[in-house]
């Protein structure tokens, strides 16, 4: 008998506060269309997630649709994945509600991403604050999601909702599916181009730091410039050269060079060639991104119509875990009523 063969899930997400950075497209997003053709991808533009951090209104919608017309133009193609905006999918709260049950209050004051963003919020530590990686767990589990592309910076996050699952699973059945992340190898964390031993942060105070994916091409150039290196002048790896390594491993992610290669192509050559080299790699591949996503920005009608079918597909598979989740739960359904 014919089988049709069922290509495994994956979902990922990404928050549309302010620009994408050169850390959210080499750690992350760049992973994203590849995965395309061999699984079933769900990709979300989590607005849900973004006001754990007060947010401007006017700015959060805009940055809404900046963020999923950014999705597209890096390669994302509707026709094959399902792209969206979280909170169109009411299931996703939902879902959240329940899980949040599970999963002790001690997990999440331990998170990482709560202590950072609590040092650095200490004026509005929210209660969404903490319960972000419970909501995000419910993203992950609504799809049946095998695998999660994500920043090796949401690893945590990925591991509670492991744990949630299989909690969950162990009470109540087989109900979710138990996820793996999938981490790039190469470039996994960009560091600031600053300060190399900090992660390349859209909030940094130094803009200097941190290269954004809709920066002009000589501004590019002039951040580069200035990267913070060390004074060896050899262009290696190694712990002790953490500016020369971010360097390389930004210009291996987008050469697909490996650092053996590097290091002989700049061999006894200085760090101003090197850093001009590594430069140009990231504005040839940012500029046909850039107009693809400027094309997009502007088709206001083609982008809001793929995000209303993103978000009705999305919902449709959403409410079917849903159901399941609520009747092993124990809840009566609506349409078990009888009226
Ligand atoms: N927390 C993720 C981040 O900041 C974004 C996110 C939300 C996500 N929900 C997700 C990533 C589900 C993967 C899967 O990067």
């Amino acid at each position: 008998m014919e089988q049709t063969q069922k290509k495994p899930r994956v979902f990922s997400g990404i928050q549309p506060t302010g620009s994408f950075t050169l850390g959210n497209y080499v750690g992350a997003v760049r992973n994203w269309p590849a995965l395309q053709d061999a699984y079933d991808c769900i990709y979300s533009v989590v607005d849900l997630h973004a006001i754990t951090v007060r947010q401007n209104p006017a700015d959060l919608r805009r940055q809404s649709r900046e963020a999923a017309a950014m999705l597209l133009a890096t390669g994302i193609r509707p026709d094959k994945s399902i792209i969206f905006i979280q909170s169109h999918v009411p299931a996703h709260t939902q879902l959240s509600w329940v899980l949040g049950c599970f999963c002790p209050f001690g997990d999440l004051t331990r998170m990482h991403q709560f202590k950072e963003k609590s040092k650095k919020h200490p004026e509005d530590i929210n209660g969404g604050l903490l319960t972000y990686p419970v909501l995000m767990a419910a993203d992950i589990l609504l799809y049946a999601t095998d695998l999660v592309p994500i920043g090796i910076d949401q690893k945590q996050h990925l591991e509670l909702a492991r744990n949630i699952a299989q909690r969950f699973n162990g009470l109540y059945g087989d109900t979710f599916v138990v996820p793996d992340g999938y981490f790039p190898t190469v470039g996994a964390k960009v560091m600031s181009l600053q300060e190399p031993d900090k992660k390349m942060s859209k909030s940094d105070a130094n803009a200097n730091a941190v290269v954004h994916m809709l920066d002009e091409p000589d501004t590019i150039l002039r951040k580069f410039k200035r990267a913070i290196t060390d004074s060896e002048g050899t262009v290696r790896a190694g712990a002790d050269k953490p500016g020369v390594t971010n360097l390389m491993s930004i210009y291996s992610v987008m050469t697909g060079k490996t650092f053996e290669e590097i290091q002989r192509e700049f061999d006894g050559q200085g760090y101003g060639v090197f850093k001009e080299a590594v430069a140009g790699s990231v504005i040839d591949t940012f500029r046909p991104i850039q107009a693809e996503y400027r094309r997009l920005l502007a088709d206001r009608a083609y982008l809001d119509g793929v995000l209303a079918d993103g978000g009705a597909a999305a919902a449709r598979l959403a409410s079917r875990m849903l159901s399941k989740v609520y009747r092993k739960v124990g809840f009566v359904a609506p349409d078990a009523l009888a009226h």
